[in-house]
Order: C-alpha cells, then sequence, then structure tokens
C-alpha cells in the first residue's frame, strides 16, 4: 500500500458497512480478475459471464480495459511504470465495488505478476484470478481489434507478447484454455469456482 501524500487525514467510520450491504443484496463483494494476452478472449468471457451473474440475480460491475483508459486512467500508457499504476488503480476500484458488495469483473491484460499479486495482497481473499491461457498463435491468427497486426507493422510499441513480457501466472484459482473450449464452458467453470 502506499503511503498517502497527505498528511491529517483519518478514515471515517461509516454506519453502513461492507456486511449490511451484503446481506441487502445476498451475495458477497468478490474480484473476478481475468487475466491474458490481448485476445485471449477476457472481454469476451467477462461478458458472457456478467450476463449469466445477472441471470442469477448477481450485482456485477465489469471494468474493462479500453474503456477505463477512455476516463480514470487516460493519463496512462503502455511503459512498465504506466500499466503498473493502471493496474494499481483498478485494484482500488476494484475494492471499492467489493466493499460495496458488488461482484466485479476485471479484463484487464495486467502482465506482470507482482502488479496482480499487489492486487490480491489489497483485496485478500474475496480475488479470484482467472488465467485467460491461450497461446499468442492462436490470439495473432484472431487479433480481433487488428492490434498485432499493427504491432508487427511497428506502429504499436511495448505490446504484451511482441516486444513487452507477460508473466504467466503462477497460482490463478481458475484457468481458461479458451482456445480449447467454448465461451459457454469457460462461464460455466468460472461459475463453479464461485460455488452459489
Ligand atoms: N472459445 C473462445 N473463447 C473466447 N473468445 C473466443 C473463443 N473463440 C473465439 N473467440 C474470439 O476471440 C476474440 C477474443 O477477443 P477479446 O474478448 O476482445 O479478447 P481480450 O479482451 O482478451 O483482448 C473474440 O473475437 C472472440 O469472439
Ligand atoms: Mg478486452
Amino acid at each position: 500500500m502506499r503511503d498517502p501524500k497527505a498528511t491529517n487525514i483519518v478514515w471515517h467510520q461509516t454506519s453502513i458497512n461492507r456486511t449490511d450491504r451484503e446481506v441487502l443484496l445476498q451475495q458477497k463483494g468478490t474480484v473476478i480478475w481475468l487475466t491474458g494476452l490481448s485476445g485471449s478472449g477476457k472481454s469476451t468471457i467477462a461478458s458472457a459471464l456478467e450476463s449469466k451473474l445477472y441471470q442469477l440475480g448477481k450485482l456485477t460491475y465489469l471494468l474493462d480495459g479500453d474503456n477505463i483508459r477512455h476516463g480514470l486512467n487516460t493519463d496512462l500508457g503502455f511503459n512498465e511504470k504506466d500499466r503498473t499504476e493502471n493496474i494499481r488503480r483498478i485494484g482500488e476500484v476494484a475494492k471499492l465495488f467489493v466493499d460495496a458488495g458488488v461482484i466485479v469483473l476485471t479484463a484487464f491484460i495486467s502482465p506482470f505478476r507482482e502488479d496482480r499479486d499487489s492486487v490480491r495482497r489489497l483485496i485478500g481473499d474475496d480475488f479470484v484470478e482467472v488465467w485467460v491461457d491461450c497461446s499468442l498463435e492462436i490470439c495473432m491468427r484472431r487479433d480481433p481489434k487488428g492490434l498485432y497486426k499493427k504491432a508487427k507493422k511497428g506502429e504499436i510499441k511495448d505490446f504484451t507478447g511482441l516486444d513487452s513480457p507477460y508473466e504467466d501466472p503462477e497460482n490463478p484459482e481458475v484457468i481458461i484454455k479458451s482456445h480449447e473450449q467454448d465461451i459457454e464452458v469457460s462461464v460455466n467453470q468460472i461459475i463453479n469456482y464461485l460455488e452459489f
């Protein structure tokens, strides 16, 4: 955790707490953190998972890479320092949602192990790391946004899998082989892990 710049700030105790909200919502605040290469299927699976959770009566919120970079993180690029700050802020936002009792789904490449582990430490037991494990070759073939094509032409620098590393998760709660199974199977795999 970083030390605040400001001094003389005191945490204010609220009258309604996380447990009260969780009782109201009949669910537990959780972060489902999808990590994997660009094109591995994070956004696709997160979106399908969110629909399924909605049908099950769960309150969710999806934080997705590009959307966050349009707003909260518009000042950040893709060098190592900015990527780390990107994930740190997402982690803090996710923590607020968890405190609100919401099931947060996140879909960020989040290539660095230490950054993901920092979020895990921040969230604690309610952090579920889902590795969307898809070979670089398949991701490049899918290339849903044409980004690999651009990166290979040198039009994008620091592209994960090409000239910026992706560090495989060591102990993720769920591993999804998105090039071997249908989206629905992947969604069910996560739902089964959550044990509703
Ligand atoms: N089994 C599968 N699971 C997930 N995505 C798949 C699968 N098969 C094909 N796709 C396609 O792969 C692409 C993944 O893109 P996207 O979800 O945007 O990836 P990411 O968010 O990880 O960058 C989509 O076009 C999706 O339709
Ligand atoms: Mg995406």
